[in-house]
């Protein structure tokens, strides 16, 4: 199998968890945190070489290619845009909840689940090993039923959920976060397809919607992926165009809710850097 169908933490997509994963470690260690992850560091540290990636914001600070202070703020405030949507919709009585792509997403951990919550979590089978092994070493315990599903998302992955207990008459809270660019648009499609097919009345969920340019990412995004995260992240993203996120949802029948990432970091007391400002959306929807 080539890196492009299946892979783990350090390889292909996989670094690509990894490196939210050294975001959240950099936010984490300032003083005005947004979120608290104490698990990201030694996620990073287990998987990397020391200093192949910061997990500090002095380390993040002194990048040489300047990537590091403006992707580890977008993506504090990102895991803390998705804090704030499960905890809603906790609030709200949602008490199953799918993480698609969940990486190093260690949300079933750290955040407080009221009692009789399941997170499943559905990544690729060796990333998620990694994950739990590296949880296990930490001693994480978590408060709530956590539910690791490894399959690949471009194939039949709604059975291997219901196989792991998922139940489609309880409403979900799903989470798409840091995964449509690496889908094609033919798994895009049927994903949100499924999300609606598996939704009892009631369901939420949330996507990070990203705008890529139609002639594609340019060179200077290869060079500048391969210098920061040792991959070239555009051979693994699909920019080929599709319905963006809230009209597709809106079709299906789905109230949506578009925040840009700027005004969700405003909110916070953040300001996005230029490569994030413009581009980046939240869409929050719920299946009436
Ligand atoms: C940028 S990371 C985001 C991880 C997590 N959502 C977060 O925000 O920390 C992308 C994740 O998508 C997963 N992924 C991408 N394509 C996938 C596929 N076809 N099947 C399963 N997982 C996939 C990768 O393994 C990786 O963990």
């Amino acid at each position: 199998m080539g890196s492009d169908q299946q892979w783990d933490i350090v390889t292909g997509v996989g670094v690509t968890a990894l490196a939210v994963a050294a975001a959240r470690a950099v936010e984490t260690s300032r003083a005005d945190a947004l979120i608290q992850d104490p698990y990201a560091v030694r996620f990073v540290e287990e998987a990397l070489p020391a200093g192949r990636m910061p997990t500090t914001a002095a380390q993040a600070d002194a990048d040489p290619h300047g990537y590091w202070p403006g992707a580890a703020t977008y993506l504090a405030v990102r895991t803390k845009a998705f804090d704030d949507y499960y905890q809603e919709a906790a609030a709200a009585g949602v008490t199953q909840a799918v993480v698609l792509a969940s990486g190093l997403d260690a949300r079933a951990f750290r955040l407080p689940w009221p009692d009789g919550s399941v997170v499943y979590e559905v990544d690729q089978p060796l990333v998620l090993e990694f994950k739990l092994r590296v949880l296990r070493g930490a001693g994480a315990a978590a408060p709530c039923e956590h539910r690791p599903v490894g399959v690949d998302l471009r194939e039949d992955w709604p059975a291997a959920l219901e196989k792991a207990g998922f139940d489609r008459s309880r409403p979900t809270a799903w989470l798409a976060e840091g995964l449509l660019p690496y889908l094609p648009a033919d798994a895009e499609e049927r994903l949100f397809r499924e999300v609606h097919r598996l939704s009892a009345p009631g369901s939420r969920l949330g996507v990070e919607a990203i705008a890529f340019p139609p002639e594609g990412m340019d060179e200077s995004a290869t060079a500048g992926s391969v210098q920061t995260l040792g991959v070239d992240i555009t051979g693994l993203i699909h920019t080929e165009p599709r319905p963006h996120p809230a009209d597709r949802l809106s079709e299906l029948g789905w109230r949506t809710r578009t925040v840009p990432a700027e005004e969700a970091a405003a909110g916070y007391g953040r300001a996005l850097s230029d490569s994030f400002r413009g581009r980046v959306e939240y869409v929050f929807a719920e299946r009436a």
